[in-house]
Order: structure tokens, then C-alpha cells, then sequence
């Protein structure tokens, strides 16, 4: 029997299609209240003056919290540190930092009386003089310590000698502010019972809620326990603790009921993090062979005057090619914005814009073809860190992806390839993002049911952990799936990392698998002879028995550079009076390890490209320069993609054996799909047309200009 590998149905398919999946704001308890934010409207200085009286005295007003009546907490409640930790709006002073800044709270008996109350707080402000333009902040820019653990800025080579040089490329490369959309926004259910703490939170990261929320309100950790069976898309904004969910526990303290707390739309625009602006200056040179030597990655984001968050966005620049020169830095911008943060493939999804469209340009050039330039610099080992791949399949992915697109068939010159009234493109872009892998634990246990329920406190973002894990644990175990039921989203249950970084599966799936290994072993042990483990459980229904493991991994970091790769082809058509960009086709190809579920895993990949088309096209937060509010915070105004935007996508992945990253071979597919799909489009575009659009969103004025 193998499941580990095959395109089994998700398991919570069918609850997820009828609606019964319970998400955070789905939960309902008895007595339960509603709060709502009230959101500042300037960028910054203080509030000189609030007024709750008309708020208070409203229908079904329980609570008006704001910094004059909010319980003090220590350290001004920003108890909690870095990496874990965020600085935090918690309605301790009269500052505001940021438009969309929580600086009350209303709890009503509906969320209706909520709402209306929230309308009748009256603030007045003392505005300071707001730092709102990215142009004017570059001259003051600062580096942060490090990015990410590694080093800021990196240097390999010279760049003071004669380069050999047949061609080079200097240009510079943006992208807009962005914010995370997924369908299901923020929400917090609060509930005290004997002042323990019970969060029924959405989040990438219960336990890092858990440490948080403990740390921020002065609580003992096991206090606080964070509750979270589904979540409806994460992307990174639901990986850190925001201001909303302290918030949401005070004002349950405050009213001694249950609080409901979901944010609104317009309120993802602000509070809960967001993609930074980024500018990056590429240079890029090549000898008359298309064997680069050298290379520069400046990049240049924006953060948040209460915090430094650093888009990695140079990173990729140091490992994906073979280039003797190489210099990379990063700076930031501080504005008065609500502080940006992960935001999937933080760093790689901007980076490989920039890189691989500076590339691009350089194989126009160099008169190359732009996937033969890659393949002439595909580095052997990570040229920065000089350790071996635990393994690289991208040659494979541009043979594959260029196969299957018909790459061949491209004829090079810009504007030669026409369809009726509408210019055709094909552009190519690689896309990559590291594979980590986290400690983790799971526990398995034989219930007096008969069934096996594996524990580990991670966490589905629609993705397919549930489906997965089952899948692991099943085939471990030589049980058939129905007989196998995995948990997760619970403080209760044995640690995992955050569900981030793309590193659930290839972190938890070995804890699980140990697990469902040592239960098999107790099993085995009750045996009569060559029994089948499924007539022992049989045998000795109605005992209970767990098994736990807890995994790590070794120092295999230490000794591989550790990666995912691929290739994106993309077709464009542009309308040549019009300027409208349709992208009918994208073939993709990853090697991303052995892929444990193709049906999800596929799945998660093409909502990457999908997204890719979103950032290419579309993707752009509107930062009002007079007031530091985002102008089209909403679904109305902020475009994703929508069916009728995307064609055929076809992604893949090409057979890889990495036995370095864990024992299963799996490493992370969460963001590598978004990585490269915006330089493909960029490249076709600039194919079909002749124009090299380097500010994204490419939207039709800009062809049009
Ligand atoms: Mo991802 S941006 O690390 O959730």
C-alpha cells in the first residue's frame, strides 16, 4: 500500500465544501460579545482628545476601551521580543504611529451595536509631520543588523578589476506596497474562565500566539491556550501576533464575556502587516560566451517607524548563479505606515522579479537565448556558502518547462509574433526559494475506538496538512486512511514551528512519521507471531496506547545549502491599440523534492502562479501621501485575479531525490510558486511588445505611455 506520494482527496474536502469547517469566526460561545476596532485616521502624532461618552451610552454597549481607561500592561506592552515579537499598539499612550492604528475598542452585545458605537467615538488629533514618500526617504536610508540571520549586505570577488564584458545591464526595478488578501481576514474569539486565557485565533502560529499573547497581558505561557482548526488562507500576515488579539483578551477581561473580534476588510489595510514597496538597482555583466561576471543586488523597502522589517530581497542574487563577482545589499526606507511583513516568498517573490528580468534583458543583449544565459551559469555547488546542493534540479525544470511550453518555437526578435490584432510574448523567468525545516513533534494513539489520532500543533492553511499528515501517518502505520485521523491547531498538542517560511510538511511530516513509527513498534510488540497490526488493534480493542517523537534536524544545514527551484514560461497577448495584457498559458516546472500529495501539492502551486499573474498585473496598495492612508483598502479596488484572468496553467514537478533535507525527501512548496511569475510575464510582455516595463504592477497606461 502506498499513499505517501499519491493524489488522495483532501480529507476535510467535504466539510470545507459544505461549509461545516469551523473557522475562528465561525465560533460562536455562550454569552458571547462583539468588538470592533476604531482605527486611527492620521499617520502620526497624538490624540489630544477622545470621546466615548455618545459610544457608551449606545444600545447594547458594554465597553468603550481606550488609552484613557485601558489597563496598563507591562512593559507598555511590548513585553514580547524579536523574531516572535512585534511592536505592538495596545492603547497604552496617546501616540499614534501609523493611519489604521487601533486606538479604541467597542464591545456590544451584537456586532451590529458594536459597529454603530465604533461611528460615535469622537478623536482629535495633534498631527506630527508624517513620513510618507519612499523618494524621500532613500537618501536616509539605514541597514538593519542582519536579514533574516544572515548577513545584510554580502561580497564575493572584486568589482575594482577590468570585468570581462560583452554585455551589461544596469537598470532599476519596483514594486508596489502591497497587502495580503486571503479570503478569510483576522479574527480573534477571546474567552477567560479562573484567569486562564483561551484564544480562538486565525493564525499561522499558535504557539507563538500562545508565547505572545502570555508575555504581552503578564500570564504564565500554559495560561494561554490558542485554538485553530482551520485557517482560510495565511501568506504570512496570520505568522506574527497583532495588535487585534492582546486587544480582543483585554476587552474580554474587561466585560467578563466572550469577545468576537474579526477584522473588516479596510482593516487588512494597515494593522496586520503587508508587502513592502521595494526599489533595486541590478547590474549585471556577461562575457561574449554568457558567462557572468558580475553582479550587483541593491535593494532598497520600506518599514515601519516602529520597527525594522527587511524584505530579503537580494538573497536569491548570492546562490542562483555561477558568478565569480557578486555584491548584494539592503537597505530601509522608514515611513509611517503600519509595519509590512512576510508576505509570501518574502524577499524571493520581489528579488526574482528584479534579477530575472535584469537577466532577461542581458540575454537580449548578448543576442542569447534567455534560458541558454541560465543554463551557461548554473553554479555546481552554492557559490556563496560554498557547500554542496542537498540537491538542485533546475537544469531539469528549464528542459521540462521548455518542452512542455514549446519553447522552441519562439522566434527571438521582439514584436515578431503576432496572433490577429494581438501581439503574442513568451517570457521565461527561474523561480527558487530556500527549504527549511524546523524541530517538530507529533503524537500517535490507538483510542478505545479502534481509530489511530495523531496530534502535532500545526496548522492547515487550506493547503492540505490534514490530508498529508493522514497520509503519513496511514501508511506507516499499514492502515488504511479512514482508520487515521490527524489534529492539529491546538496549544494543547506537541510543539511545531510556525507555518511559515514554506517549512510545515518538511518539519512535520518526520514528527508524524516517528510517531506513527514508535506506535507501530508497540504494535508489533503485542504481536502474536506474524499478526497484522490491524487484528492486533482488533485483539486488543478498547486499550488505549500513544507513542511521541519529537524530531530535529541535524547539522545538515551546516554541510548543504539547501533550495527549491524551477522554471516559469509564460504567453502573453497584448493588444496592440489597448495596452490589455491576458496571460492564457503558463507552464511551470519545480523541483521541490518528492512531492507527498500531487493533487494538493499541485494545487498549492498553481495558487502561486495565480498570485504571480496577481503581482504582475494587478497587485498595487495606494499609499495617500497627505494622510498615510491606503487608498483602495478593499476587494473593490485592490485587484487579484479573478477565473476570468486566469488561462491554462500547467505546473509540474521533475523527479528529485534529496536525501539530505529529511528522511522523507520533502521539501516546502508553499511560495516557491509565486517566484518568478512576475519577471515571466514582465519578459513576455517586453517580447511581445518591445517594452521593458521595470515598475510593477504592469498595467495598460504603462504600455500606453
Ligand atoms: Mo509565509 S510569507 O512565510 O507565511
Amino acid at each position: 500500500m502506498s499513499l505517501i506520494g499519491t493524489a488522495v482527496d483532501r480529507v476535510d474536502g467535504d466539510l470545507k465544501a459544505t461549509g461545516r469547517a469551523p473557522y475562528t469566526a465561525d465560533v460562536t460561545l455562550p454569552g458571547m460579545t462583539h468588538a470592533v476596532l476604531v482605527l486611527s485616521t492620521i499617520a502620526c502624532g497624538r490624540i489630544s482628545a477622545i470621546d466615548h461618552l455618545d459610544a457608551s451610552r449606545m444600545p447594547g454597549v458594554l465597553a468603550v476601551m481606550t488609552h484613557l481607561n485601558a489597563p496598563r500592561l507591562p512593559e507598555g506592552g511590548n513585553a514580547i521580543g524579536p523574531p516572535a515579537g512585534r511592536r505592538l499598539t495596545l492603547l497604552q499612550d496617546d501616540r499614534v504611529h501609523y493611519n489604521r492604528q487601533p486606538i479604541a475598542v467597542v464591545v456590544a452585545a451584537t456586532l451590529d451595536q458594536a459597529a454603530a458605537a465604533a461611528t460615535r467615538v469622537k478623536v482629535t488629533y495633534e498631527a506630527g509631520t508624517a513620513r510618507l514618500r519612499f523618494d524621500a526617504g532613500r537618501r536616509g536610508a539605514h541597514a538593519p543588523p542582519d536579514v533574516l540571520g544572515e548577513a545584510t549586505d554580502s561580497m564575493r570577488g572584486s568589482f575594482s578589476a577590468a570585468m570581462p564584458e560583452a554585455a551589461a545591464v544596469v537598470a532599476t526595478y519596483t514594486t508596489p506596497m502591497e497587502h495580503h488578501n486571503p479570503m478569510e481576514p483576522h479574527a480573534t474569539v477571546a474567552q477567560w474562565q479562573d484567569g486562564r486565557l483561551t484564544l480562538y485565533d486565525t493564525t499561522q502560529y499558535i504557539s507563538g500566539c500562545q508565547s505572545a499573547v502570555a508575555e504581552v497581558l503578564g500570564l504564565r505561557a500554559d495560561h494561554v491556550r490558542v485554538v485553530c482548526p482551520y485557517v482560510g488562507g495565511g501568506f504570512g500576515c496570520k505568522g506574527s501576533t497583532w495588535s487585534h488579539v492582546p486587544l480582543a483578551a483585554l476587552a474580554a477581561r474587561e466585560v467578563g464575556r466572550p469577545v468576537k473580534l474579526v477584522l473588516e476588510r479596510p482593516q487588512m489595510f494597515g494593522p496586520v502587516g503587508g508587502r513592502p514597496q521595494t526599489e533595486q538597482r541590478v547590474s549585471a555583466a556577461a562575457d561574449v560566451d554568457g558567462r557572468l561576471s558580475c553582479l550587483q543586488h541593491d535593494s532598497l523597502s520600506h518599514t515601519s517607524g516602529l520597527e525594522d522589517f527587511t524584505e530579503p530581497a537580494a538573497m536569491q542574487t548570492r546562490i542562483m548563479y555561477a558568478c565569480p563577482n557578486v555584491k548584494t545589499t539592503h537597505r530601509l526606507v522608514t515611513l509611517d505606515v503600519g509595519t509590512p511583513t512576510f508576505q509570501r516568498a518574502p524577499g524571493h517573490a520581489t528579488g526574482m522579479f528584479a534579477l530575472e528580468s535584469a537577466l532577461d534583458e542581458l540575454a537580449y543583449k548578448l543576442d542569447l537565448d534567455p534560458v541558454e544565459l541560465r543554463r551557461r551559469n548554473e553554479p555546481p555547488q552554492d557559490p556563496d556558502k560554498q557547500l554542496p546542493w542537498s540537491s538542485r534540479a533546475m537544469l531539469q525544470c528549464y528542459e521540462s518547462g521548455a518542452k512542455a511550453f514549446g519553447w522552441a518555437q519562439r522566434s527571438a526578435a521582439p514584436g515578431s509574433m503576432h496572433a490577429g490584432r494581438e501581439l503574442v510574448g513568451l517570457g521565461f523567468a527561474a523561480a527558487t526559494y530556500p527549504a527549511l525545516r524546523s524541530p517538530a513533534s507529533a503524537t500517535a494513539r490507538l483510542t478505545a475506538d479502534g481509530m489511530v489520532v495523531v496530534q502535532s500543533g500545526t496548522h492547515d492553511l487550506g493547503t492540505g496538512m490534514y490530508t498529508v499528515m493522514t497520509q503519513i501517518a496511514a501508511e506507516t502505520l499499514g492502515l488504511p486512511m479512514n482508520r487515521v485521523r490527524f489534529e492539529l491547531g491546538d496549544s494543547c498538542f506537541p510543539a511545531a514551528p510556525v507555518s511559515g517560511g514554506s517549512q510545515s510538511t518538511a518539519s512535520v511530516a518526520p514528527a508524524v512519521q516517528a510517531a506513527a513509527a514508535a506506535l507501530r513498534e508497540e504494535l508489533h510488540s503485542l504481536a502474536v507471531g506474524d499478526e497484522p497490526i490491524a487484528s492486533v488493534m482488533k485483539r486488543i480493542h478498547g486499550r488505549e496506547l500513544v507513542a511521541e517523537a519529537s524530531v530535529r534536524p541535524g547539522d545538515e544545514k551546516r554541510r548543504h545549502s539547501m533550495h527549491s527551484f524551477g522554471a516559469v514560461f509564460v504567453e502573453v497577448r497584448v493588444d496592440r491599440d489597448l495596452g490589455v495584457i491576458r496571460v492564457p498559458r503558463v507552464v511551470a516546472r519545480y523541483g521541490v523534492g518528492r512531492l507527498l500529495n500531487p493533487k494538493t501539492g499541485r494545487s498549492q502551486l498553481i495558487g502561486g502562479v495565480v498570485w504571480g499573474l496577481g503581482m504582475a498585473l494587478m497587485e498595487e496598495s495606494v499609499l495617500d501621501p497627505r494622510d498615510g492612508r491606503i487608498v483602495n483598502g478593499n476587494l473593490a479596488e485592490y485587484h487579484v485575479p479573478t477565473n476570468a484572468d486566469v488561462g491554462v496553467i500547467d505546473v509540474d514537478v521533475v523527479a528529485e531525490n534529496d536525501a539530505v533535507i529529511n528522511p522523507l525527501g520533502a521539501r516546502g512548496i508553499g511560495e516557491i510558486g509565486i517566484t518568478g511569475v512576475a519577471a515571466a510575464v514582465a519578459n513576455a510582455v517586453y517580447h511581445a511588445t518591445g517594452r521593458r516595463i521595470r515598475d510593477l504592477p504592469i498595467t495598460l497606461d504603462k504600455l500606453l505611455a
